[in-house]
């Protein structure tokens, strides 16, 4: 500067030099937990080790024209083997926690009944990796890979009593060290798409009357497994489950539309997170699906309204949405086609939804404690000639949404942690490999790990527990 004649302005040279701190910088509270999420079909491969049963996602992508390229998830990220690698990864980043899954059929290959050993070992043995290297595991008991064995899947009320037994045997198997337990991960995805548009396993699509009771057995496995968890672990154990409540975010932010917002909120998630929290179906909801609505058994939803210690969203992408005078009190805004995509054309860049997803969904339901444990973007990666991934569209993404996520936490909403998605490429179900959302790359031919550009800014960011 001082030989091209310029002189850097007074909050610039202090700032360069380090020596003061930057009034306008996004600091998140001490205590704050980041973490990385993956999910036991995504990463683990391993299909046939170790006696694992088939999952219907074994099925499915075994099946021609389900997934791109006819990818499976029989080896995926190989993480079964190569779990240690991956525990080191995450040392590396400095997260404080991690969120991954378990596979039912690992644990019970027919999915009731007989109890494999070498599974319950293998996740005895990465929770004492994680645990070793001070880092907390979350652990959701089950992200879509359901046991190929249990007949009629989600379409048979018995799928959710098995789901329970499960989760009260694991549970108290690792219950001495893992303190923190989702149910479920995204109960749509394993519905609606397996069951009503077929793009997922099973591959089905039904009509909506089946269709609301594979929703509603759904729902009600979380419930029993809430309880189940309860009676099986010690006190001070932290259940919740990982959803991906609809979000809607206000065209405007004036109070018509921010009312719209949560309204769209509760009928949007209607038969999901809201009957969950409300313990009953909406009434607007069952008018509209009438004779289609869901059976409900007495004592269900006691079970479904259980009590959880915290709240997991699962935030991508939102809705907007405007008031008007229709029943329902909302319009959704059609996106214009200009409105910037990321690389799964189903991801908009639409930063706010992060903050909208936590005001709606505490505001409505008054929630004690939130975690985003998902968030995150793919990206068309790409090894330039010097070997790095310089993914600078993910680092937009992420950055922008953990602005937006700071403004809610700067409010006061109870938001302990966020988990991004995800640590590795790996098995993006449908899309195959094809898509990929880590912030490690994979060669899938070697297994070889390589951190991106957006893994050395979250390691900054975790760090400086800011966003930068
Ligand atoms: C949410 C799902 O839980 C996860 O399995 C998936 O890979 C990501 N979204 C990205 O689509």
């Amino acid at each position: 500067a001082a030989a091209s004649g310029l002189s850097l302005p007074a909050f610039a040279k202090s700032q360069a030099s380090g020596s003061a701190p930057n009034p306008t910088r996004l600091q998140y509270p001490e205590g704050f937990l980041w973490g990385c999420a993956t999910a036991s079909y995504q990463i683990e491969g391993g299909a046939k080790d170790g006696g694992r049963g088939p999952s219907l996602w074994d099925v499915f992508s075994h099946t021609p024209g389900k997934t791109h390229e006819g990818d499976t998830g029989d080896v995926a990220d190989d993480s079964y083997h190569l779990y240690k690698e991956d525990v080191r990864l995450l040392k590396n980043l400095g997260v404080q926690t991690y969120r991954m899954s378990m596979s039912w059929s690992r644990i019970f290959p027919e999915g009731k009944g007989k109890v494999n050993q070498t599974g319950v070992d293998y996740y005895s043995n990465v929770v004492d990796e994680l645990l070793k290297n001070n880092i907390t595991p979350y652990i959701t008991l089950f992200h879509w890979d359901t046991p190929a064995a249990l007949a009629g899947g989600w379409q048979n009320r018995d799928t959710s009593k098995a789901f329970a037994d499960y989760a009260a045997f694991i549970t108290k198997k690792l219950g001495d060290r893992v303190k923190h337990w989702m149910t479920t991960n995204e109960f749509v995805c394993f519905t609606d798409l397996g069951y009503k548009i077929g793009q997922f396993a099973p591959g089905l699509k039904l009509p909506d009357a089946q269709v609301n009771q594979v929703r509603h057995h759904g729902i009600l496995a979380h419930g029993l497994a809430v309880q189940a968890i309860r009676a099986n672990t010690p006190s001070g154990t932290q259940v919740g489950l990982a959803e991906n409540a609809t979000v809607y975010v206000p065209i405007i932010e004036t109070k018509e539309h921010v009312e719209a917002a949560q309204k769209a909120t509760r009928l949007g998630n209607a038969p999901f997170l809201t009957a969950l929290m409300e313990g009953k179906y909406m009434n607007l909801y069952l008018e509209r699906e009438g004779a289609n609505a869901p059976k409900v058994e007495e004592g269900d939803f006691k079970a479904i309204s259980s009590p959880l210690d915290f709240v997991g969203i699962n935030v991508y992408t939102p809705f907007f949405v405007r008031a008007d005078d229709s029943k329902q009190g909302y319009a959704e805004i059609p996106y214009p086609t200009s409105q910037p995509k990321m690389a799964s054309p189903w991801i908009l860049l639409a930063p706010e939804c992060l903050y909208w997803a936590v005001r709606n969904v505490v505001d409505l339901w008054k929630i004690p404690a939130l975690y985003i444990t998902e968030n995150g973007t793919s990206s068309d990666d790409v090894i330039n000639s010097a070997g790095r991934i310089d993914d600078i569209d993910r680092i937009m993404y992420l950055r922008n949404h953990l602005s937006h996520l700071h403004r809610a936490v700067s409010e006061g909403y109870p938001v302990k942690g966020y988990f991004l998605w995800s640590l590795l490429d790996n098995f993006e179900w449908a899309d195959g490999y094809s898509k990929r959302f880590g912030i490690h790359y994979v060669d899938f031919k070697t297994q070889k790990r390589t951190p991106k550009l957006s893994a050395e800014w979250y390691k900054n960011t975790i760090a400086q527990n800011a966003v930068l």
